[in-house]
């Protein structure tokens, strides 16, 4: 990992804002999910843009101007087809290098990093910039109090290059895993082949994100824990070896359950939750980027990631933390921060 960075759309939507137009309370919100406020793109803004604020903080922070690869983890594709990521390429002025989305809801982030280490053990490509973007806002019905609440937009994107895997920066063993006869739990029912977009949905409602929480929570808790147990496994870890759990900001009581499991104490856990969300595939690297920044990652530290998501999908991995010379965001208190590590 050679460079991170995110992006924010300025926008900033309280509870208490929600609360006006939905049946619901800053309390309910704080209390069941941990969220005070998020951040949510405007009408014309979409997923290439964040993607592409994101990516271009990111290979700055990098300190490189090109890629081989882009690869861009997304709910919210601009369309159902084609890709998100070669509009992002070519924003970039990067027109012609490989570039294509990965779908796997809130563990997109892991599955492109697996994907984007394979491109770069295969010779794919030498660098690969991985970049989690929802504008997740489009896909809310905001009349559903209990999906409406919880997730916020945002980008975070991170460089990844060849290197030595014992060099700090160097990506560990990654799980990934999934369980189709759950798909349910978490979908937009209506637009895809299933249910197709020409004529109308059964109901209206079907053309937007729909999740059935309380189940989905069970399945969050014990997967991600399941799946950050065999990642710390297979790199020899302890839990006691890892400096900061930076886990998938579903609801901030399911990573303290899980954190808890794992036996990883709050003072090392990373969290945004409270600040901009449910990020989905965008929540990993806006903590990376944000930890970094604030001096709460630092050269060589080892860094637990973990996810879980619609599919249902889950996944895990390790990395150590690189040397970064700057950190790149438009993130409130945080701006262009030069890093002192090492
Ligand atoms: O990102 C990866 C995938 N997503 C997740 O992992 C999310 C997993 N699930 C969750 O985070 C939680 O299940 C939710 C935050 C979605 C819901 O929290 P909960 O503690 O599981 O609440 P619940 O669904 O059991 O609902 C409790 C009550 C219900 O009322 P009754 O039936 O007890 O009268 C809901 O209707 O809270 C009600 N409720 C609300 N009340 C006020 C649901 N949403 C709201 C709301 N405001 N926004």
């Amino acid at each position: 990992m050679a460079g991170v960075g995110a992006w924010l759309p300025p926008r900033v939507v309280t509870n208490d804002d929600l609360a006006r137009h939905l049946d619901t309370s800053d309390e309910w919100i704080r209390s069941r999910t941990g969220i005070a406020r998020r951040h949510l793109v405007d009408p014309g803004t979409a997923t290439a843009i964040l993607a592409t604020e994101a990516g271009v903080m990111a290979l700055k922070s990098a300190g490189c101007g090109d890629v081989d690869s882009v690869i861009v983890a997304t709910t919210t594709p601009e369309r159902l087809c084609p890709a998100t990521a070669p509009q992002v390429a070519a924003r970039l002025g990067l027109a012609g290098i490989a570039a294509h989305d990965v779908s796997a809801v809130c563990t997109g982030f892991l599955y492109g990093l697996a994907t984007a280490a394979g491109q770069i053990a295969t010779g794919v490509a030498e660098r690969v910039l991985l970049i989690g973007a929802e504008a997740f806002s489009t896909i809310i019905n905001p009349a559903d109090r209990e999906t409406a609440v919880i997730f916020g937009d945002g980008a975070g994107a991170v460089v990844l290059r060849a290197g030595a895997a014992d060099e700090p920066g160097a990506v560990g063993p990654c799980v990934l895993g999934s369980d189709g006869d759950l798909s349910d739990l978490i979908m937009v029912p209506a637009g895809g082949s299933g249910q197709r977009a020409s004529g109308l949905a059964a109901h209206p409602d079907d053309y937007y994100f729909q999740m059935r929480g309380r189940d989905v929570y069970r399945h969050a808790v014990e997967r991600t824990t399941e799946a950050a147990g065999a990642a710390l496994e297979r790199a020899g870890w302890r839990a006691e070896d890892v400096d900061r759990l930076v886990p998938h900001q579903a609801n901030a009581r399911i990573c303290a359950a899980i954190a808890e499991r794992l036996g990883i104490p709050p003072e090392r856990q990373a969290s945004n939750i409270e600040r901009v969300g449910n990020t989905a595939a965008a929540s990993i690297p806006l903590l990376l980027t944000e930890d970094s920044a604030r001096g709460r990652l630092v050269r060589g530290d080892r860094v637990l990631l973990a996810a879980f998501g619609g599919g249902l999908t889950w996944g895990a991995a390790t990395l150590t933390w690189p040397e970064l010379g700057t950190v790149a965001s438009n993130m409130p208190g945080l701006g262009d921060q030069p890093v002192g590590v090492g």
